[in-house]
């Protein structure tokens, strides 16, 4: 996989641009490492580990625990994971500007099991996808923005963003996990659901 476009676009990068527009489908993802808990002590995870000749539907959203990313987006996503890996899908990942004990913390209290949560607490990556949004009127700082996307091998190949309101607040509507898997149906139409 190549990944020139994620040099440029990962944090730290001297043109970096604060205010860039989010990235769109054909382009690549940004070039991170993540510090995430591994038996229990720090580790390192990369984004190429992550992304790297594999297709993968990566969600984020604003703040674990919070209502509507607990009981619609993170669960149903974790409903639809089974479903969405037939239609040739490696890994199903939600990612928020987190740290890893939370993003922990929340999986283990949700229930997950079918999705892989990713910490950005530094909001490293979600600053290289532009989608770093102030919410600091939640009481939040800098939050990402509520998203899927589908990723082959580092690239964009879809991405279903929520609207931005004028107040700081988003949508609810496209970026959630139905709406993925209409859509990896509508390219695979023939795979068939797990029963
Ligand atoms: C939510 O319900 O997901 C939410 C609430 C407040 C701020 C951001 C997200």
């Amino acid at each position: 996989m190549r990944f020139d476009r994620a040099a440029e676009t990962a944090s730290g990068a001297d043109d970096e641009d604060p205010d860039m527009p989010p990235l769109t489908e054909g382009q690549r993802i940004p070039e991170v490492t993540f510090r995430v808990r591994r038996d229990g002590d720090w580790a390192d995870l990369t984004s190429r580990e992550l992304f790297a000749d594999r297709s993968v539907v990566l969600f984020a959203l604003p703040g674990a625990f919070t209502p509507t990313c607990s009981d619609k987006h993170l669960s149903r996503f974790n409903q639809l994971a089974p479903a969405i890996r037939v239609h040739g899908v490696d890994e199903v990942i939600c990612l928020s500007v987190n740290d890893a004990c939370v993003m922990d913390a929340w999986r283990e209290t949700q229930g997950v099991t079918e999705v892989r949560l990713i910490p950005d607490g530094n909001g490293e990556f979600t600053r290289g996808m532009g989608m770093l949004v102030d919410r600091r009127a939640n009481g939040f700082g800098e939050r990402s923005r509520r998203y899927a996307m589908l990723v082959r091998d580092g690239v964009i190949e879809k991405l279903l963003l929520e609207e931005l309101r004028p107040d700081g607040t988003e949508t609810y509507g496209v970026s959630d996990a139905d709406s993925m898997l209409a859509h990896l149906a509508s390219l695979s139409p023939r795979a068939k659901p797990p029963t």
